[in-house]
């Protein structure tokens, strides 16, 4: 099968895995890139044009990658301005960071077109896991592999769904809960319900060693945040959910992590980037943001 046939096979949430690559594309033809993701672009070339399931009507024109967005996908890319470029760089830090200082495991859940295990120097030793639906993964593979990428650490592709028995996936390929692992759940929790959000941290938690690291982004839905979406696909406003019940610290915390929460507002600024247009408290109608770090005690 070719990547445009997998990428055809991308419908709903699997699609937007491409819209989140469409934005590290952009943000790697920046000269002041907050990270390298030279892969990205390769996706949504594999994809093709009119080979997502997002609604986007591109109209081919335009240059580099660019020219491979949607008219309604360049829409919702304008409005969550940088969100996509710092929560990236923001969630590398945190996950080399956490390799770093001794988890040897790194779980990507809902990982998408995160390319991470290919372009992060990870300390000797690292397995990362990719846990996605297969298809998802068949395409990213497939480009990468195409493009002659090298995973710079031991990459463990974990084709799951996460309301299945993912657990079991993962111990399947080696994956040890007596290790301290770096979770990340980037761009997947405001797909949850609460009750969902609850069952996955606790699956996460009941894995987590002592010295265990969360990571993760989390968005608060808005009028705003809605109209956006719509401008990619109606369908896809129905998929994003309220993710965790109240405040995210207190969520971790009821579930025995020390969080660290930081608005997406302080870390935009902290990354020298102005705050995006579906996050501006000036208006009414906007979402808030955060990314957090937890840590499960040694
Ligand atoms: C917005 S993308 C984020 C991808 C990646 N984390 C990133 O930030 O680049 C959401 C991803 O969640 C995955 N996903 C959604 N529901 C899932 C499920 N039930 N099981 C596995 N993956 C799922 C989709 O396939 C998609 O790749």
């Amino acid at each position: 099968m070719t990547e445009r046939h997998e990428a055809e096979g991308l419908a709903g949430i699997a699609a937007t895995s491409l819209v989140v690559a469409a934005a590290r594309a952009a943000e790697q033809h920046r000269d002041d890139r907050l990270f390298e993701d030279p892969f990205a672009e390769l996706f949504l070339r594999a994809a093709g044009a009119e080979g997502t399931a997002t609604g986007a009507d591109d109209t081919a024109t335009g240059d580099e990658a660019r020219l491979l967005i949607g008219e309604g996908m360049r829409t919702f890319l304008r409005e969550m301005g940088d969100q996509p470029a710092v929560r990236t760089a923001y969630l590398d830090e945190q996950l080399l960071r956490a390799a770093r200082e001794g988890c040897h495991q790194v779980v990507l859940l809902a990982a998408g077109m995160d390319t991470r295990a290919f372009r992060l120097h990870w300390p000797e030793e690292t397995r990362v896991f990719d846990v996605d639906f297969a298809e998802v993964l068949r395409f990213k593979l497939r480009v990468l592999e195409q493009a002659g990428a090298t995973a710079r650490c031991d990459h463990r592709p974990v084709p799951a769904d996460l309301r299945r028995d993912w657990p079991a996936e993962l111990r399947a390929r080696g994956f040890s809960a007596r290790e301290p692992t770096a979770w990340l759940a980037e761009g997947i929790l405001y797909a949850l319900p609460s009750t969902a959000a609850d069952a996955l941290l606790q699956q996460i938690t009941s894995l987590s060693a002592p010295g265990s690291v969360f990571a993760a982004d989390h968005i608060k839905g808005s009028p705003a945040l809605d109209s956006a979406i719509a401008a990619m696909s109606a369908d896809l406003v129905d998929s994003w959910q309220s993710g965790p019940a109240g405040a995210l610290d207190a969520w971790l915390a009821g579930h025995h992590w020390t969080p660290r929460v930081d608005s997406l507002a302080t870390v935009v600024g902290r990354y020298g980037r102005p705050v995006p247009s579906v996050f501006d408290a000036r208006r009414s109608d906007t979402s808030r943001g955060w990314l957090v770090t937890a840590r499960r005690g040694r």
